[in-house]
């Protein structure tokens, strides 16, 4: 039953109706704490349609919503399903979110090293969808690694101080009303409502029990926030509903107009987090993974502890081990290799002036790393291996990326993305390659 006789069920006559919230919105109206725990409770109960609820997200994202609507909205999504607690455990529960970006690797060496400097790391991580990938796909490259975890597993590796981080798939509790509104805002041309994105991610993490949070929302072509001032208004308002919750919050803004490291794809990504943990690997993963680790490390009050030195020492490679281990992986099984590849050869001599995050992403995608539709299987060895970053001297003819697949007939549609994605040109012409761009919170 939906619409205006929507309103009478549940238990009593409700003085709500989804027309009603629809039309106070619409309108430019603020809505009430009533209406939205209301709107938000019949939608998860089935009782306001998908269709009144997807007017209601178009009417959100044309005239916004205030902070106190927001933080509404997030807790009513997070009352929706059940809420994780590691208050008990005996150290502090710290995570990292990413908004999402083309060969974002980072929780791969962050997990671990920031839990080898003393900190739990409870991480419930999405797969892929689109030219970003996701973590658990990447993790999943590695043989016998799982996703799904119980929660009381969760808290025994939690608990346990040599291992101390799990990343594992949500479960179908975990404010289950922001996936039916996703898949409706995903239809519906609603998705880039600020504060949408905010309580949907926000939902998520605070339901998953962490006590403090770094995000790390990205900006620029490669990124859902194509500017800096989008970026800032959503990181703030994340930052707001996290401080709103009980959640330390702290937010970098980071760039995403040129992959991060040197990879774009499952396997090879997990082959570039070894290197940071075995303590080299490229300058920008290395960096930004220390920098989010230090903000991890304060937020949730351990001090005096330098993460470059549990990097250097390999105490952070010992717990990745032990992390991969623990969700039944096998460390030093060889990663899966894709059968074809491609080389891609730099057009004249020079310095790469531009190696796009779009373009590499979606070809990553193109050639199999990435899922079109929800449940598509990806596969773990296709990507695109960076051999230069921007501001690298090359010579004409030399290897400027290496494709990977294992179906050789996506290299043209990868190729075509790749169309544009690069330049050779002169020194002057790169733009500076600064990679933290800006920091939200206290
Ligand atoms: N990621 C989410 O989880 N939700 C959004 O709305 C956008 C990105």
């Amino acid at each position: 039953m939906t619409g205006e006789r929507a309103a009478c069920q549940g238990g009593g006559v409700s003085v709500h109706s989804a027309v009603d919230v629809i039309r106070a919105k619409r309108d430019g109206g603020e809505l009430s704490d009533a209406q939205i725990d209301w709107v938000v409770d019949a939608f998860t109960r089935g009782e306001v349609a998908d269709e009144q609820m997807s007017a209601l997200a178009m009417a959100i994202l044309l005239r916004g919503m205030t902070r106190r609507e927001t933080a509404r909205w997030t807790a009513a999504m997070i009352e929706s399903g059940s809420r994780m607690d590691f208050t008990d455990l005996p150290r502090p529960t710290v995570d990292k979110h990413s908004t999402g970006g083309v060969g974002d690797k980072i929780t791969l060496p962050l997990a671990p090293l920031v839990a080898a400097c003393g900190a739990a790391v409870p991480q419930l991580s999405g797969r892929g969808l689109g030219h970003t990938g996701g973590t658990l796909d990447k993790l999943e490259a590695i043989p016998g690694w799982q996703a799904d975890l119980s929660a009381a597993r969760m808290r025994e590796i939690l608990a346990d101080p040599g291992i101390g981080a799990v990343v594992c798939a949500a479960g179908a509790d975990l404010a289950p009303a922001d996936k039916r509104l996703y898949a409706l805002r995903d239809v519906t041309g609603t998705v880039e409502s600020i504060p949408l994105i905010a309580s949907s991610i926000m939902s998520k993490k605070i339901a998953e029990g962490t006590g403090a949070l770094v995000l790390d929302v990205k900006v620029g072509s490669g990124a859902f926030m194509k500017r800096l001032d989008q970026a800032r208004e959503l990181a703030t308002a994340m930052v707001e509903l996290g401080l709103d919750a009980g959640v330390k919050t702290v937010a970098l803004l980071t760039a995403m107009d040129t992959p991060l490291g040197c990879t774009a794809g499952n396997s090879l990504e997990v082959a570039e987090s070894l290197d940071v943990l075995a303590g080299g690997g490229p300058a920008d993963v290395v960096d930004l993974t220390l920098a989010l680790a230090r903000e991890m490390l304060a937020q949730a009050g351990i001090d005096g502890i330098d993460p470059a030195d549990a990097l250097a020492d390999g105490r952070a490679m010992d717990q990745w081990r032990a992390m991969i281990a623990a969700q039944g992986g096998d460390p030093d099984a060889p990663l899966p290799q894709a059968a074809h590849t491609e080389i891609v050869r730099a057009p004249a001599t020079g310095v790469l002036t531009r190696l796009d995050a779009m373009g590499v992403g979606l070809a990553a995608w193109r050639l199999g790393a990435g899922r079109a539709r929800q449940g598509d299987p990806v596969q773990f060895g296709a990507g695109i291996e960076m051999h230069f970053k921007p501001g690298d001297p090359v010579a004409a003819g030399q290897p400027l990326l290496t494709l990977h697949t294992d179906t050789p007939e996506a290299f043209p549609a990868a190729l075509a993305a790749l169309d544009g994605a690069y330049a050779v040109g002169e020194l002057g012409q790169v733009a500076a390659g600064q990679v933290i761009l800006d920091r939200i919170g206290d």
